[in-house]
């Protein structure tokens, strides 16, 4: 028959083919068999961030999120700029493109993000309002957009980066290079508002709020903990913590360690949800070079934090590790001009020694 003789070969070349492109080891009883892929060895859900174009435009790029990873994150489509291009008009055409794609795949989506001071469209930067004005504008964007993704993603960053490095909340009067436009016409409650506004329009989803720098800042570890109290206190809903973990090569492991077991105390689940490790250290130096000693240094990061995690999160609150987009070129911080390598694929979609050694600290 036609099928057999063309079908069936067919696609078993196929197979071979995906299966030898990411790479086979021997198994104990010494016969050739394909290498797992990252969720299938984590005890919890593994990640990443999705850009559109990146997820529309390639088909490697496809392949590794769809193969390797059991949850994604939207990299920019649902921010602000992406959702919301005027006042009165939302656009959900991209967003929705990913949210579909990973829920065919079978994977959860984690939303990202409701209210940041970044990445804001001008016309919000250009709002004149009263204080009402600029709470029916928060209050609307977040309850449209809960609805819209309701039922298709589990989870949210509520806010993103409410604070800076001292643990005082971002001011664009204070600080009017990255101030936070909410905090100044809001009030420096507008945190917990958001997270009721986003509690009234959908009632199941996840609450999380989400920062970046608490392995080496130890006051914004501190404000995140008497923010969680004083909800818990006020019974504002809050049901998640994110550590962004966008960090240098040199980090000291004991201000990871300690924002791990910190949050992890609170009692809710604890999200890695941006992971990069910058091989630069933040430094744009065109001249470095990823060495051999360099890539190890890394690779050895990976693990420690995928164990850590693994190790100092109660099971119950383990809600994953999400690394910041797929392969080094897509990485946003190569895309800023640092010569650097900060993740688990390199440019041909690869797996480096960072993925092999974070893939051993998440086996149990
Ligand atoms: C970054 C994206 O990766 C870039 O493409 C975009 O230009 C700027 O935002 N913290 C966050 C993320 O919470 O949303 C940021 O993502 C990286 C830092």
């Amino acid at each position: 028959m036609i099928y057999s003789r063309y079908v069936v070969p067919l696609v078993v070349a196929v197979a071979i083919t995906m299966i030898s492109s990411v790479g086979c080891h021997k198994n104990g009883s010494g016969a050739v068999v394909p290498d797992p892929f990252l969720k299938d060895i984590a005890p919890f859900p593994v990640g990443v961030s999705v850009g559109y174009k990146d997820l529309t435009s390639n088909v490697s790029y496809q392949t590794v999120v769809r193969n390797e990873m059991s949850s994604v994150s939207v990299e920019n489509a649902q921010k602000w700029a992406g959702l919301h291009p005027e006042q009165n008009r939302f656009d959900f055409t991209q967003a929705d493109y990913i949210v579909e794609w990973a829920r065919k795949n079978g994977q959860r989506v984690h939303g990202h993000n409701l209210l940041w001071h970044s990445y804001n469209p001008g016309w919000v930067t250009a709002f004149q309002g009263d204080s009402a004005a600029w709470e029916n504008l928060m209050k609307t964007h977040i309850q449209t957009v809960l609805q819209h993704f309701r039922g298709r993603v589990v989870s949210w960053d509520v806010v993103n980066e409410a604070f800076m490095d001292d643990g005082r909340l971002r001011n664009v009067e204070t600080n009017p290079k990255d101030g936070s436009i909410w905090r100044q016409k809001l009030g420096p409650d507008y945190v917990a508002r958001a997270f009721q506004y986003a509690r009234a329009a959908d009632p199941t989803v996840l609450l999380f709020y989400n920062d970046y720098g608490q392995e080496s800042k130890p006051a914004k570890v501190k404000a995140t903990l008497d923010m969680v109290a004083d909800f818990k206190k006020r019974n504002i809903p809050i049901d998640g913590l994110g550590i962004q973990m966008h960090m240098g090569v040199s980090q000291a492991n004991d201000g990871i360690r300690n924002v791990i077991q910190q949050f992890a105390g609170t009692g809710l689940p604890v999200h890695i949800s941006e992971l990069d490790i910058l091989a630069s250290d933040w430094k744009k130096d065109p001249t470095l070079q990823y060495t051999d000693a360099l890539q190890t240094k890394q690779a050895d990061k990976y693990r420690f934090i995928a164990q850590t995690y693994k190790t100092l999160v109660p099971k119950p609150q383990q809600f994953g590790i999400t690394t910041w987009n797929v392969g080094d070129t897509d990485s946003w911080i190569t895309k800023q001009g640092y010569t650097d390598w900060p993740l688990l694929f390199d440019q041909d979609y690869k797996r480096k020694k960072t993925y092999y050694a974070f893939a051993e600290g998440l086996k149990n």
